[in-house]
């Protein structure tokens, strides 16, 4: 079973190592993993929240979705994309921003550390807070709700923002009287490290002690490791591992062995200018690799931009159906005023429900399909060597429900996955409207089997 992982990265600065420690690496080490089905995003509509300066922002998400690619990131088993080619997100935020009480908001720390912050100085409460920043739980909201995630892995700043997630979904489910939203879990990684930064405090932007991860290159890392600040302990003095810096940023890099020496070097009196020299070596042997690939790519900015297409692709052909069957739902169906009719056609007569077809293919596999009440084909199964599998899934669907079917546009078409892996399609459609409100019916179909289960 497959476990749907979002998280956005906000795209500005540029990412020091702080970043790789506390997120990168261990955000990529996740996505390696089978029963983990990965979906990083740059958000770059937030970044508009903080900054307005465009060569920034562009430069930004440029440099970051580098260095997640050099970083190991792997765009063929992650999906990884930039929010702004994802035009659902905005739909769908306007969605929920129908439904979110605006006391809700008034809560939101964000917002309200700037009010207070205004309180503070004498200044109207809401002096340069934009509605921006106000709609920010919304707009997460969307990135995650968009997709049917079912983890959410952010800092402690960011519960909140998970939890209000959350109260949306809920309320919307609630007004439209299904369970259209998975509701996502927040993930703290609890043991994840906080590097300190220069000055020892942590690692931040904000303090201005940061250690860059690629930028600047080589001489830059290694110069700006020289300013660790160290106390005054001269070359022979023991050194004391447990309150140096310069120790904590090593063991994020290195293996236990390799601590143990370098606790032992500092112990017997290594001087502090060679301890730094040897943690710029060590840091450089994870780094020096992931540089390469980092420069080459953003000496290439067409290959990147080539990937995060693919990227908006894989995750627009679940957004896309998510949001269509959304807009029959709140009354926005597209296209023809004969829809309403076509919809009560297509509601299932009382007393009828529906069933599977199993048949055996020309060579002897096993396969089956789903029809609706009213006899019309939804769903052709892939085929199996025995027929025992074919009911194992033919059982899944039945319990499966039409909120937590995922479902995957093909350009005229629909994919059920289950655990990541395709295990039926719909028949090909006329044109995509056909195949959105196809995909209504088969969401309803599949309620209707849950019920019955
Ligand atoms: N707001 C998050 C942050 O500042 C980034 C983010 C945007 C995000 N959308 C998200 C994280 C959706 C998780 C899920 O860190």
């Amino acid at each position: 079973m497959k476990t749907r992982v979002l998280t956005g990265i906000t795209t500005t600065g540029t990412p020091h190592l702080g970043n790789y420690v506390g997120a990168i690496r261990p955000a990529v080490a996740a996505s390696r993993r089978d029963d983990v089905d990965a979906f990083y995003f740059m958000a770059d509509y937030h970044a508009l929240i903080k900054s307005d300066d465009a060569g920034r922002i562009e430069r930004s998400r440029l440099e970051i979705a580098a260095t997640w690619l050099a970083a190991g990131l792997d765009p063929q088993k992650v999906t990884f994309y930039r929010q702004s080619d994802i035009p659902e997100i905005p739909e769908l935020t306007w969605f929920l921003t129908c439904v979110t009480a605006k006391g809700l908001l008034n809560r939101a720390h964000a917002y309200k550390a700037a009010v207070d912050k205004n309180s503070a100085a004498g200044e109207d409460a809401d002096a340069g807070v934009t509605a921006g920043l106000y709609m920010y739980p919304v707009l997460m909201a969307a990135d995650i709700l968009a997709f049917n995630a079912n983890k959410v892995p952010v800092g402690r700043d960011q519960i909140q923002h998970v939890e209000m997630t959350r109260d949306i979904a809920q309320r919307f489910n609630h007004i439209y009287g299904r369970e259209f939203f998975v509701l996502p879990d927040v993930v703290i990684e609890e043991q994840v490290a906080t590097l300190p930064g220069l000055d020892g405090r942590k690692m931040s932007k904000s303090y201005d002690n940061t250690i860059p991860l690629f930028a600047g290159g080589q001489k830059h890392l290694r110069d700006t490791i020289m300013r660790i600040v160290t106390d005054s302990r001269l070359p022979g003095e023991a050194k004391d591992p447990d309150n140096s810096a310069l120790f904590t940023i090593f063991r994020a890099f290195a293996s236990e062995a390799e601590s143990a020496a370098f606790r032992q070097a500092l112990v017997d009196g290594i001087g502090w200018g060679e301890a730094k020299q040897v943690l710029f070596e060590r840091i450089e042997v994870d780094v020096a690799p992931m540089r390469e690939s980092y420069d080459a790519l953003i000496a290439r900015p067409a290959m990147i931009e080539e990937i995060l297409h693919e990227g908006a692709k894989k995750a627009r052909a679940i957004a896309a159906p998510k949001i269509a069957e959304l807009r029959d739902a709140i009354g926005l169906r597209s296209g023809s005023v004969a829809a309403p009719q076509a919809a009560s056609k297509a509601a299932p007569k009382p007393g009828k429900s529906p069933r599977f077809a199993s048949f055996r293919d020309g060579d002897g596999s096993f396969r089956f399909r789903l029809f609706s009440a009213d006899g019309e084909e939804l769903l052709l199964s892939k085929a199996f060597a025995d027929p025992k599998s074919a009911g194992a899934l033919q059982k899944r669907i039945k319990e499966l429900g039409g909120v937590s079917a995922v479902l995957q546009a093909q350009p005229l078409a629909l994919a059920l996955e289950l655990d990541g892996e395709q295990v039926a399609t719909t028949p090909t459609y006329g044109d995509e409207q056909a195949r959105d409100e196809a995909l209504a019916r088969l969401r309803g179909a599949l309620d209707q089997l849950a019920a019955q289960e």
